[in-house]
């Protein structure tokens, strides 16, 4: 008998015994053997390139650790790459762009080439989703045009959000055109992981939470909102995911008008609002501070416990507020992937 995954039977809203979990970040630096991966590669960007490597690094946690998903090991800023801008990331400071500031910048960039540029993401997918072990679901990801332009703007991380929010808020307009372009070539890509192999998509919305009330309507949850109705237009099956980090009672809008399916929350969202308020209408996806992972022992056992005791009566997939860190122990993980499964409700 074919048993539906776990994971996908939480995004059609229903609740299986075992509570599925999956980690945003699984796949990285606090393993040791993605740090022997990532050594023998010339860059980042050239793992997240070559089929081969992005597929093993894909599966190097599901080898350690029973998830319900993989997701796959690739980055959101492909996208500006495959735009024709110049990414690079650099040891110990994170990713570096050429910075796109004024509205001639945006006549370098050019979706031409994207489909040739990205294919190897879809290659890796393809190997991934042969390979997958029993009940894993296979998640493909982008991120929200906000967060993917904030770095394509500020040329790499941002504190303050200078400049993307001069443009933003000072020019409208003009930065509409750059937010319409990255709408519509992330529901292309998005649609090209699906046809690839990706059962579930999530949508990675890490800055929404630093506008004000009505750029966060215009600049993150309408292109949001844009990308999940393309998406469900030409694959009506697939559920989607978004994580508009930080956006605390106005994930309630998300839960309302994104149309998605689940919602991961961030480790400030309280518990009780989130069952109250959002898990009548989404599936919830979340939440434990990634950092109490870190720490482990009784701090996280009694999180881990509050959350599921919140939340898992209800459609939830454990996950972390945010992703893993690199100084995550891997014991406590494993201590958390046997607590989430011995979870009963
Ligand atoms: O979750 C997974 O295991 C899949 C892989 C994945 C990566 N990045 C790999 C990665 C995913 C889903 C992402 C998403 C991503 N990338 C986001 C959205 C989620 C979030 O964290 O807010 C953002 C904002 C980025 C951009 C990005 N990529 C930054 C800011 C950095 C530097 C920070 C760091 O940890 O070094 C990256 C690099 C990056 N992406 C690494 C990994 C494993 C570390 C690079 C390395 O190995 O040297």
């Amino acid at each position: 008998m074919l048993v539906e995954k776990p994971l996908l039977q939480v995004l059609s809203g229903k609740t299986p015994p075992r509570v599925p979990l999956w980690l945003m970040r699984q796949a990285g630096r606090y393993l040791p053997e993605y740090r022997a991966v990532r050594e023998k590669t010339a860059g980042f960007l050239d793992m997240c390139l070559t089929p081969e490597l992005a597929a093993e690094v894909t599966l190097q946690p599901l080898r350690r650790f029973p998830l319900d998903a993989a997701i796959i090991f690739s980055d959101i800023l492909v996208i500006p790459y495959a735009l024709g801008q110049k990414v690079t990331f650099e040891e110990g400071r994170g990713p570096v762009l050429e910075p796109i500031r004024t509205v001639a910048d945006l006549g370098r960039l050019s979706a031409a080439r994207m489909t040739e540029m990205l294919a190897p993401v879809e290659a890796a997918l393809r190997r991934v989703a042969g390979a997958l072990p029993e009940g894993a679901a296979l998640i493909g990801f982008a991120g929200a045009p906000w967060t993917v332009a904030s770095y394509m703007i500020e040329g790499g991380s941002s504190r303050d959000f200078a400049a993307i929010k001069r443009w933003a808020y000072g020019d409208p307009d003009s930065f509409r055109r750059l937010i319409d372009l990255l709408v519509e070539v992330t529901s292309d890509y998005l649609v090209r992981q699906v046809d690839a192999g990706a059962e579930v998509l999530q949508i990675f919305d890490s800055w929404a939470g630093v506008l004000v009330e009505r750029g966060l309507d215009i600049w993150a949850l309408a292109p949001t909102v844009e990308i999940v109705r393309r998406v469900k237009a030409a694959r009506p099956g697939v559920p989607i995911i978004v994580f508009p980090r930080g956006v605390g009672t106005q994930y309630a809008a998300y839960a309302e008008g994104s149309g998605c399916d689940a919602l991961s929350l961030d480790q400030a969202v309280p518990l009780d609002l989130a069952r109250r308020e959002l898990q009548p209408r989404v599936a919830l996806q979340g939440n434990l501070d990634p950092m109490l992972l870190v720490a482990g022992g009784a701090a996280m056992r009694d999180e881990a416990a509050r959350i599921l005791e919140t939340l898992a009566s209800g459609p939830f997939v454990f996950n972390l507020g945010h992703g893993i860190v690199p100084q995550t122990p891997v014991e406590h993980v494993a201590e958390l992937c046997e607590l989430v499964h011995g979870w009963r409700r």
